[in-house]
């Protein structure tokens, strides 16, 4: 375990030019996703009575439970790398990738929707539902015995094995430009709130808190954010489950590591081993904290989300897609989070975003969860 659930960091906020960077220069994500017959931008929404309630400024959820029908933000990522890839070699056929659940749908959906087919590799405890979600994408699937990081080994020797092109969200140091394009992809969600709360002067938050898993998706928010308003960019809490914070354990040691935990955690879209190579070198250089819960707080969270207050709208979120606000309960409940609380400056005007990165993608776990069955 970490010495600390947490850790407060004083970041850089620059960044080293890399292949990653100067595929994120040159992307149009956004151009590309307006071009599909499913894009819409998702719903921002307000909670104000948990706000008042919680004596903190504003809270608002940008929701992406309702993106492409996926129930999860993954198929901006993966539709744009495979559109990328495609446009340097179309007469690629199959696309392979492993993943505990919604990025392997995405790529699925992805493949599909561009003619063509995907084989996905999940860890051995991913759950019935999560595969027959994929599976109803038109993909085949094969459930690995062994974790996420086993996973995606075994993926990689089966993609060269069968000339597949592997679509992995997780960069190493010989596969950097394909993670690239996923997390480029990720823009558009940040860029969607660019006629709300991301106008061009300076950001109308303060905090926003952002789930992590192989890290990808928060580093994507990092760079958007630094990009667009350096200094001046908002407060970024990197939130994981605690028996897989690798992140955590990466910036406690100073170096990118695998965390120790047990990976036992119903989070399992968080639940992944080392960070990836390029979305390490970029939140340690711009993440302002790190933090780790437990499952007891994500299902807090996601009862919070699902039972707002008085006149505030319901949010639909799923185990993982409730990490950040459950990193947000925690941190103003548990008073091992004091001093990060503390350090973060959170009073009564503080404004906070958090991401819905999934709806109730295990639909039985989730009514679970609500006390449904
Ligand atoms: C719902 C959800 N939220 C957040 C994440 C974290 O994204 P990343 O693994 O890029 O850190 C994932 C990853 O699978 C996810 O499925």
């Amino acid at each position: 375990m970490n010495p600390d659930p947490y850790y407060i960091n004083s970041p850089s906020n620059s960044l080293e030019p890399s292949l990653t960077t100067q595929v994120f220069d040159a992307s149009n994500s956004m151009e590309f996703h307006r071009t599909l017959e499913a894009y819409q931008p998702t719903p921002l929404v307000e909670l104000k009575e948990l706000a008042a309630e919680m004596g903190v400024g504003k809270i608002y959820i940008k929701d992406e439970s309702f993106r492409f029908g996926l129930k999860a933000f993954k198929g901006l990522g993966a539709s744009y790398a495979i559109h990328k890839i495609l446009e340097k070699d179309p007469s690629i056929e199959t696309f392979c990738t492993a993943t505990d659940g919604n990025h392997g749908r995405a790529v699925a959906w992805s493949a599909n929707l561009l003619g063509k087919s995907a084989r996905i590799f999940v860890p051995k405890d991913t759950t019935y539902f999560r595969i027959e979600a994929i599976e109803l994408e038109g993909a085949i699937v094969e459930k690995f015995n062994g974790n996420y990081e086993e996973t995606c080994a075994y993926a990689k020797i089966m993609a060269e094995g069968n000339n597949w092109t592997l679509v992995q969200d997780t960069a190493e140091q010989d596969y950097e430009e394909i993670p690239a394009h996923i997390m480029a992809g990720y823009f558009t969600h940040f860029r969607e709130l660019e006629d709300s709360l991301h106008p061009a002067s300076e950001p109308e938050v303060d905090i926003v808190f952002l789930q992590s898993g192989v890290g990808s998706w928060p580093a994507a928010a990092a760079w958007y954010y630094l990009n667009r308003y350096g200094e001046k960019k908002p407060k970024l809490v990197i939130v994981e489950p605690e028996e897989a914070a690798g992140f955590l354990a990466s910036i406690n040691a100073g170096k990118r590591t695998s965390p120790s935990g047990t990976y036992k955690t119903a989070m399992a879209g968080l639940n992944c081993g080392i960070p990836s190579l390029s979305a390490w070198s970029i939140l340690k250089n711009t993440a302002d904290a790190a933090m780790a819960i437990d499952d007891e707080t994500m299902e807090e969270a996601v009862n919070t989300l699902n039972f707002p207050l008085g006149e505030d709208p319901k949010v639909v979120s799923g185990e993982s897609g409730a990490g950040g606000f459950a990193g947000f309960i925690a941190l103003m409940s548990d008073p091992r989070f004091e001093e990060l609380k503390f350090s973060l400056n959170i009073n009564e005007k503080t404004r906070f975003l958090f991401f819905n990165t999934e709806g109730d993608t295990d639909p039985q776990n989730f009514r679970k969860i609500i006390g449904e069955i």
